[in-house]
Formats: C-alpha cells, sequence, structure tokens
C-alpha cells in the first residue's frame, strides 16, 4: 500500500517541514530559484525522503526515492493531478491542449502521435539527424571554439523541425526558430506558478513566439490541406485508423491524416497547439541532454577511444545511419544515460493533489504541490553506486542499476512517461555518432556548472575548442 486514503492507513504521519526557510508566504523562494537541486538535496538530507516547505503561497510536498516515485507516477488522477499542476504551460500548448484538456482527452491526443515514434519513422528521423548535424557542421571553421549548448541547440532546432513540423515550415522559419524556441522557453518561470498570465517580459514574448509559430505552422497546414485536395486524382489521401501509421515523413503528416472518433480531421488548432507541445517537451530537453553528453566525455576523455572503436566497429560499411546501427552503439547509449541521470533536463515533476492523501506513510493535504526531482533522486547512495561518478558500467549486466523500478525517473514514469523517449535518446546518440566521428573536443576554459537561472538548465558556458579530425594534429615541439 503506497498511496491511499489517509484514514485506511494507521501509521499515517504529519509531513515534516522545513524550517528557516524565507518569509512565510515567499517560503524558500529564493534558495529553490537559485539552486533547486541543493535546497531539496538538503532538506532530504535533514528531513527524509518525504517533507515539506511553502512555495509563493502554496503548500509544496517533496517525495524522493522508488517507492514514492511509484506512488505518485501511479497515482490517478483525480487524486494526484498533473493537469492542475502544469498550468502555467498552457499558454505554450493552447487551450485544450495536452495538460489543459481533460485527461482521457490528453491521451487521445498523444495516441494521434504514436504512429510518428514507430520505429520505421525513428529510422527516418535518424536520417535527418545525420544529415543536419553534418550541415551545421559545415559551418564550423577547421578548428576554434564553439559554445556547445547553442550549437546542439541550432542541431536539434533543425531536426526536430523537419522531424515534426517538415521542410516546408524549416525553410520558411529557419533563421528566426533558435530565437522563437527560446522565447516559449524562457516563459516557463517560478512566477507561472502564481499565475502564467502575469504583465511580465518574459510571459510576452512567449505570447509573441508561440502566436508567430502557430501562424507560420498553420499557413503549412493550409498548404498542405490545399495540395492535398488538389492531389492528380482530386482525392484527399485516406484517413487514417487510429493508431495506424502513415506514409508521411514528419508528425505534421501523421497528425492531418489522423482522424476523432466521429471520423472528422483533427482541428487546425489542436494541430498546430500538438506541434507546438512536442517542440516545447522535446527540443531544448533534447539539446541540454546531447549538451551534459558532450560535458561528461570532455571531462572523463579515457572513454573517447572505446567510444571511436564502437563507432568505427558499427559504421563500417554502414554508408548513412539508422535505427538499427544506433541500437547498436551501447557504450555511447551508456553515456547518454549517465548524462540523463547525473544532468536530468527536467529538474521537477509536479503533480496536484486534488484530495487529501497518504504518500508513503504521510498525510498530504488537498492542495498541495506534490514534486519529484530526477535530479536529487539519481544521485540517492541507496540506489546508484557512488552516485556522483560518471560510471557508464553501471548499466551493464548484471548491476543493470536502470532497471530498478522508478530508480532513473529523467523521462518520467507511470502513466505520464515521457512518449518521446526513444526519439530523444536517437537524436541525442545520432548527434554525437557524427560528432564523435568528425571532431576532436577539449574543455577550454569552458564553465560547466549547471545553470538554473533557466527551466531546463544546462551549462553556465560551455565554450569549448575544437579540431575536426580531417585537420592534421599539430606535432608536438
Ligand atoms: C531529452 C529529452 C526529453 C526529456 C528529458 C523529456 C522528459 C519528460 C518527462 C520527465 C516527462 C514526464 C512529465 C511528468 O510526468 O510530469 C515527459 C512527458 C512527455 N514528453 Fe518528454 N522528454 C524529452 C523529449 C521528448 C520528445 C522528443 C517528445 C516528443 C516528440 C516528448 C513528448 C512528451 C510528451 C507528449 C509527454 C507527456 C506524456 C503524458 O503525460 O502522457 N518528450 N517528458
Amino acid at each position: 500500500m503506497a498511496l491511499d486514503d489517509a484514514a485506511a492507513r494507521p501509521q499515517v504521519t504529519a509531513v515534516p517541514h522545513l524550517s528557516g526557510g524565507g518569509l512565510p508566504w515567499f517560503g524558500p523562494c529564493w534558495s529553490f530559484r537559485r539552486d533547486p537541486v541543493a535546497l531539496l538535496r538538503a532538506g532530504r538530507e535533514r528531513l527524509g525522503n518525504v517533507f515539506g516547505f511553502p512555495l509563493l503561497g502554496r503548500r509544496v510536498v517533496f517525495a524522493c526515492g522508488p517507492e514514492a516515485h511509484a506512488a505518485v507516477f501511479g497515482a490517478e488522477e483525480t487524486v494526484l493531478s498533473p493537469k492542475e499542476a502544469y498550468r502555467f504551460i498552457t499558454p505554450v500548448f493552447g487551450p485544450g491542449v495536452a495538460y489543459d484538456a481533460a485527461p482521457q482527452e490528453m491521451s487521445a491526443q498523444i495516441s494521434h502521435l504514436l504512429p510518428a515514434l514507430s520505429p520505421r519513422r525513428l529510422d527516418g528521423y535518424a536520417r535527418i539527424a545525420e544529415e543536419e548535424v553534418r550541415t551545421r557542421l559545415a559551418h564550423w571553421a577547421p578548428q576554434g571554439e564553439v559554445d556547445l549548448l547553442s550549437e546542439l541547440n541550432r542541431m536539434t532546432v533543425a531536426i526536430a523541425t523537419r522531424c515534426l513540423i517538415g521542410d516546408e515550415f524549416q525553410h520558411g522559419m529557419g533563421p528566426h526558430l533558435p530565437g522563437l524556441y527560446r522565447d516559449l522557453e524562457s516563459g516557463i518561470r517560478l512566477a507561472g506558478i502564481l499565475s502564467p498570465a502575469l504583465p511580465l517580459p518574459s510571459f510576452r514574448r512567449r505570447d509573441r513566439a508561440r502566436a508567430a509559430i502557430a501562424r507560420a505552422i498553420g499557413d503549412v497546414i493550409a498548404a498542405r490541406r490545399a495540395a492535398s485536395a488538389g492531389a492528380p486524382d482530386g482525392l484527399e489521401r485516406e484517413p487514417a485508423a487510429h493508431g495506424e501509421d502513415v506514409d508521411g515523413s514528419d508528425m505534421l503528416a501523421t497528425l492531418l491524416a489522423a482522424r476523432a472518433p466521429d471520423g472528422s480531421p483533427l482541428d487546425d488548432d489542436l494541430v498546430t497547439g500538438i506541434l507546438i507541445g512536442m517542440i516545447f517537451a522535446g527540443q531544448h530537453t533534447s539539446a541540454v541532454l546531447a549538451t551534459w553528453t558532450g560535458v561528461l566525455l570532455l571531462q572523463h576523455p579515457q572513454y573517447v577511444d572505446a567510444l571511436l572503436a564502437e563507432q568505427h566497429t558499427v559504421t563500417d560499411g554502414t554508408p548513412r545511419l539508422g535505427a538499427e546501427p544506433l541500437h547498436r552503439m551501447e557504450l555511447l547509449e551508456r553515456c547518454v544515460r549517465e548524462a540523463e541521470r547525473l544532468h536530468p533536463p527536467l529538474l521537477v515533476l509536479m503533480r496536484t493533489a486534488l484530495r487529501e492523501l497518504d504518500l508513503i506513510g504521510h498525510t498530504v493535504p488537498a492542495g498541495t504541490l506534490v514534486m519529484v526531482s530526477p535530479a536529487v533522486a539519481h544521485r540517492m547512495p541507496e540506489v546508484f553506486r557512488d552516485p556522483d561518478r560518471f560510471d557508464p558500467a553501471r548499466y551493464e549486466a548484471p548491476r543493470e542499476e536502470h532497471r530498478q523500478p522508478h530508480a532513473l525517473i529523467g523521462f518520467g514514469g507511470g502513466r505520464h512517461r515521457c512518449v518521446g523517449s526513444a526519439f530523444a535518446y536517437l537524436q541525442v546518440k545520432a548527434v554525437w555518432s557524427v560528432l564523435l566521428r568528425e571532431v576532436a573536443f577539449d574543455a577550454g576554459h569552458a564553465d560547466f556548472r549547471p545553470d538554473y537561472s533557466t527551466f531546463i538548465p544546462g551549462p553556465v558556458s560551455p565554450r569549448v575548442r575544437y579540431r575536426k579530425r580531417s585537420v592534421p594534429v599539430p606535432e608536438q615541439p
């Protein structure tokens, strides 16, 4: 019994509270903003796996560890609601989309996407990823310095845009996209817990960016519908049966072919909202995961030779990347998994308690914001041996530390586990497969501390030196 009615469990106790954390209404707001991971880790060390604190007028309960995660991720929506907790994202997704829809409606929206994430489609996305990385690399001088996060962000913007919305959108909006996506993401701030409609400059930029992206997607949808209506046979494409794959190369094609239960096409605003939601959920998160993967390899260069050997074994005789060769890059996968564990892009996941409940032996009152944190949980020594150490071997048999249920939660768990995790891994692996083979990096004077001023924290200043492998190594004096 992990999560149930408080009354049904005799040994239920009140949640211990973090004391000395700021003014009563604000709570430890400034410490949370400055470094949420340090605050939550310190709280856990003092008070255990479940503790509470006030935050901007809300009662927060933090829950940590596989047992608590199982309880939170397994809870019914009527008990712990992501919809209520993530209201601050509605201005990005749009009204009636994802968390703003009723839970069954959100599941239906996600199910329209699933054919676009099938293994066959992932194979095509791997090729797009390789092309986009090579295109971007062509702009790099033979050697020099780059900001790893902003370069990987450009690459994932191009990859996500082509895989989701297609070439015409990518070509039409190309240079503006990184800035627009950044404005969307920077509209997610702690103040959104109060209201995502506050008159803040970042919220205004978020709304302008969303409107610009939505207009451009609307134009692509209109053009595709017109082209489909004017097809030589004069017929619109056959609608896809629910969950069936269509022969489209991007997620927009899948959504345009999808049908509601009554047989009607999905509304254009809904298609637009789902696509913006997917970009928001998957683009910058993937860029940040790719960046931390690179940072960890720079900090642990002893792995690079083995990674290069794996690249040559897998790619020799393979003209282009696809899902299958990427799948065979096991050491690279384990390195990406260490990046997910040590630097999960989403620091906290949230639910709102719609009624009083027992969370692993503690009473949580209705209205509480319940948080779990991949960043804190992934450093629990009870779960991961020597947790602060970069150790890709922890995922090899017989250790397989990631197989413990709800231990590795960088992509969440239970009914709301990320549907894009395979795509994200494929993308990050494709990016590093090309970069490892083509470029040698060196940390230079980079500052790799996490930048908690952003919602999806990358390193503060990952300016690194590089040399294309086609350039001969200079002779040592
Ligand atoms: C490194 C990249 C990514 C990370 C770290 C990530 C992380 C997460 C996490 C932690 C959740 C669960 C949220 C919660 O339970 O509160 C989630 C949900 C979700 N993610 Fe991802 N994600 C990534 C990439 C993607 C991509 C590429 C897509 C789509 C193409 C995507 C689509 C979604 C969707 C639709 C959900 C909601 C699922 C549901 O509630 O049923 N994500 N993601």
